[in-house]
């Protein structure tokens, strides 16, 4: 599955963040993300890849995407799945996370798959486990898979990455999704513009080698990918902005401010979506909008990763 000049598997025992990887650690799960698809073009979608492997989809927040696609991966590669249902365990009791997972690992999974509000709660339990650990989106910090679908996405239309411009437009402040991107885009060589209301624009945006700017124009014009990221009301506790109508009339991604970018342009959110609010519908459904591509890529990436994590043996 790997090309010539590439590892033929991961150098970590874990997936924490973009920041881990290689460039070429990078493109190899692209690759075999390449391989996974044509698994889920079969008409029996399952290889035997992590048969006799336990992997437990640990989800502290909620999740349509992420977890159904991680899910979807795990069994299609064979390994015995298992979902905590967070709601119904005994962490409503007041349990801990470390207590949680050691109770968890008494019972010999190889794999946690773990999304938590907490930034750094998936390193900290890399240090404290056996299994491999792998990251589902931890609090403001990272959201490694997505960001690889993401590029998947990106090389699937466009055959590279390096030498794109990519807009990135939305809730900058609180986004994971946008630190992971922003970590893979610039590894591969991406020419990245990050656009929101100064009240949520990062202190020191600049040190990932982007260009931030509050002007959509700017951010869109000539842009070959533009990425809308959500407003995560859940994560304010303040006001960042008059009202969710001024947003939108600032910086909703309307089909005339689509019109800068390049015409052969691709729109892109990771979802779930606030329609009206940073993307007009208009937008979202149009022919160039890859935003439901995304979730189909979401499997292979994350059949990729769980694979190479084991080892990338018997595919
Ligand atoms: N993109 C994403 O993480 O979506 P979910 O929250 O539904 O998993």
């Amino acid at each position: 599955m790997s090309t010539t000049n590439e590892p033929a598997t991961l150098r970590g025992k874990h997936l924490l963040g973009i920041a881990d990887l290689t460039p070429e650690e990078i493109v190899l799960i692209l690759d075999t993300a390449d391989a996974m698809k044509e698994v889920g073009s079969r008409a029996i979608k399952k290889v035997p890849a992590l048969r006799g492997r336990t992997v437990v989809n640990l989800f502290f927040e909620p999740s349509t995407r992420t977890r159904t696609s991680f899910e979807i991966a795990e069994k299609r590669l064979s390994a015995d799945t298992l979902n905590l249902a967070v709601a119904s365990s005994s962490v409503v009791k007041g349990e801990s996370l470390a207590d949680t997972v050691h109770n968890i690992e008494a019972m010999s999974p190889d794999m946690i798959v773990m999304r938590h509000a907490s930034s750094g709660a998936c390193e900290f339990l890399s240090r404290i486990c056996k299994s491999r650990i792998v990251n589902a989106g931890d609090g403001m910090h990272e959201h490694p898979t997505q960001a690889l679908l993401d590029a998947y996405t990106i090389r699937s239309h466009k055959g590279r990455i390096a030498g794109l411009k990519v807009a990135i437009l939305g809730d900058l402040l609180h986004s994971r999704v946008l630190r992971s991107n922003l970590l893979l885009l610039r590894k591969l060589g991406a020419e990245v513009w990050v656009c929101g209301p100064p009240t949520l624009m990062p202190p020191g945006i600049e040190r990932y080698g982007v260009h931030p700017t509050t002007s959509v124009d700017d951010a869109v014009r000539d842009a070959d990918v533009v990425m809308m990221l959500r407003i995560q009301l859940e994560r304010m506790q303040g006001l960042f902005f008059p009202s969710l109508r001024e947003y939108f009339s600032v910086f909703g991604m309307t089909p005339e401010r689509v019109a800068l970018a390049t015409p052969d342009a691709i729109i892109m959110h990771p979802g779930p979506m606030n329609r009206g609010v940073e993307i007009d519908s208009a937008v979202a459904d149009a022919p160039n909008s890859v935003i439901l591509e995304q979730v189909s890529n979401g499997v292979a990436v994350r059949m990729a990763v769980l694979y190479l994590l084991a080892g990338g043996s018997e595919a």
